[in-house]
């Protein structure tokens, strides 16, 4: 079966959910009619996808231009938008690797938009699924050299691992294999900050749309982080993870950066 075969027209996923309430033309109708749903029952969700691709983008400038770090793990990478994870890195450092991983079908076809790489650099896609780690780790050779730091990027996937437990060991197997001055960011959505009526939409999405999804409390967030240093702020909303300029509003999403000692 090729990615084309697998997209579902007649189910809402998320990958294109997300691409529609940040403005993109890669969706459905059946996307925007339950995005348009969603949004009904929590109004602020397009100001939470737009905080957390702004939170992408200054986390990844952090990562290159004062860690440091030239390869980057992109788990759960989402349909291309402006300023993906290479085109921030390799501006500031044109060498940077890449990987990206997603595991929806229409990822899949957009590849080629994501694989353009600066030319001192390296840009990849895998077809893989997060609650298999070691499938990833497995695949991430040769673009990347995990005996060097890598940052992980998980914005916005772990809430798809619906168990705790799981999600949370899936953090740790990656981070136990990459060395130290590794760096992990993620971002995660919750029904606190004003996140309440998030519970209702969230029941929404999963009988309607797929995969389902789960919120986390701030411990179960701080889980991930454990063994790490958490950088400054710290967990915020990710619309303050170090924003610059008035304080923007808080969103039901949090945002951490942390570096492996
Ligand atoms: C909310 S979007 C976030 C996209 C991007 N990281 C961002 O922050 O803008 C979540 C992405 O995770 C992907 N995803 C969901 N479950 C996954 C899984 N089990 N394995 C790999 N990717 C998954 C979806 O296809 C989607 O592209």
């Amino acid at each position: 079966m090729t990615e084309i075969d697998r997209i579902r027209t007649d189910i809402a996923h998320n990958a294109r959910v997300w691409n529609y309430w940040l403005g993109g033309k890669d969706n459905y109708q059946i996307d925007r009619q339950v995005g348009d749903q969603v949004t009904g029952l929590f109004p602020s969700i397009r100001q939470v996808a737009r905080a957390d691709r702004a939170f992408l983008g200054r986390a990844v400038t952090y990562l290159a231009a004062e860690a440091g770090v030239r390869q980057f793990l992109d788990i759960g990478t989402g349909l291309p938008t402006v300023d993906n994870t290479h085109e921030v890195a390799q501006r500031i450092a044109p060498e940077s690797r890449i990987v990206y991983v997603d595991n929806d079908p229409i990822v899949l076809t957009h590849a080629r938009a994501l694989l353009t790489s600066a030319p001192e650099g390296r840009t990849a896609y895998i077809d893989a699924d997060a609650h298999r780690p070691d499938d990833i780790l497995r695949s991430v050779e040769p673009t990347l050299d995990l005996s060097q730091p890598v940052a992980v990027i998980m914005l916005g996937i772990l809430n798809f691992i619906l168990d705790t437990d799981k999600a949370t060991a899936i953090v740790r197997r990656i981070m136990d294999v990459i060395p130290p001055g590794s760096h992990l960011a993620v971002t995660h959505p919750t029904l606190e900050l004003g996140g309440e009526g998030n519970a209702e939409a969230m029941a929404f999405w999963n009988e309607n749309a797929t995969p389902p999804i789960t919120a986390r409390s701030r411990a179960e967030f701080a889980g991930f982080l454990d063994g790490l240093d958490l950088l400054d702020p710290g967990i915020v909303s990710c619309s303050r993870w170090r924003a610059e300029g008035d304080p923007e509003p808080e969103v039901a999403q949090f945002g951490a950066v942390a570096r492996k000692p």
